[in-house]
């Protein structure tokens, strides 16, 4: 009986310690990107991202459907969800650009507050 009651007593110990070890284990939360106050158009703050990265392969000719050489293209990618998709590498998207780094952060984050704070041109 007193074997039984001290190997109970071990697992359960193990059983708090591994619990307790997940726990710090646990990564916090990601909070969302703040784009209030920043003012950002697509003439002043987009554009030369865009055609940097993109428009060598998407131009008239417009691979995969996009010209990313007219603000209506950009628009109709942000609007159905690939292009933050693809240039932040998320599950079951392309990865863009095509062949070449990912986008720096800070481009990544000046898209996304545009496409939330409206696409203003
Ligand atoms: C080297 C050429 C190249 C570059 C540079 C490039 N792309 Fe692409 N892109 C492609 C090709 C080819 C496809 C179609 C095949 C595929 O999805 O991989 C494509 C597909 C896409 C699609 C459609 C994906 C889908 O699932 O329908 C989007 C959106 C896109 N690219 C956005 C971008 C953006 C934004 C950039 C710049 C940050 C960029 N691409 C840079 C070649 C390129």
């Amino acid at each position: 009986m007193k074997k039984i009651i001290i190997t109970s007593a071990i697992i359960a110990s193990i059983l708090v310690a591994c619990k307790s070890k997940k726990e710090t284990v646990a990564t916090a939360p990601v909070a969302p990107l703040d784009c209030s106050n920043k003012v950002l158009t697509y003439n002043t703050d987009i554009k030369s991202i865009i055609e940097t990265n993109c428009s060598r392969c998407h131009n008239t000719n417009e691979k995969a459907g996009y010209n990313f050489l007219k603000i209506e293209f950009v628009k109709k990618a942000a609007l159905n969800g690939k292009l933050l998709g693809t240039i932040k590498h998320q599950e079951g998207f392309s990865k863009m650009p095509k062949m070449a780094n990912k986008l720096d952060n800070i481009s990544i984050d000046k898209i996304e507050c545009w496409i939330k704070n409206g696409m203003k041109e």
